[in-house]
């Protein structure tokens, strides 16, 4: 299971290193790169993983900073945050702030 997690951390990171990382990307373009986990436009379906979509900009900067800077720990989310940079971090956080999630009981 480890070493499962660990490779496909791996494989985001390459993803990355490859894509997302780019000052020329959008942030609709950095978040194709984070919907595969996170859920499409950022609405999680993935047990462990946190919405994006219609959280506080403000909270996804500071959280991305943190995993990137070491504040914040986690295996996958450590890897995925380490290449970007404030910009992306700023352009990803406003697209997936733009949401408005609607709540209903299940
Ligand atoms: C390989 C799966 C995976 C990918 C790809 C991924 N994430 Fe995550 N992300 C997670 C998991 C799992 C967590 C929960 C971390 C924890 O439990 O501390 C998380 C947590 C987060 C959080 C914290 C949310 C909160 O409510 O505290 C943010 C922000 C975030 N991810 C943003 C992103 C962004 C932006 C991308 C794309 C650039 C991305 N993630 C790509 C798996 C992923």
């Amino acid at each position: 299971m480890k070493s499962v997690i660990l490779f496909s951390a791996a494989l985001v990171f390459s993803a990355f290193t490859n894509s997302a990382l780019s000052a020329e990307k959008t942030g609709a373009e950095i978040a194709q790169s984070c919907t595969m986990c996170h859920g499409e436009n950022g609405l999680s379906k993935m047990p462990g993983t946190p919405s994006l979509a219609g959280q506080s900009e403000i909270y996804l900067v500071n959280q991305l900073r943190h995993f990137r800077d070491g504040q914040r720990q986690h295996e996958q989310m450590s890897v995925i945050a380490k290449p970007l940079t404030n910009a992306d971090i700023d352009k990803v956080s406003a697209w997936f702030a733009q949401f408005e999630v609607e709540l209903k009981k299940r």
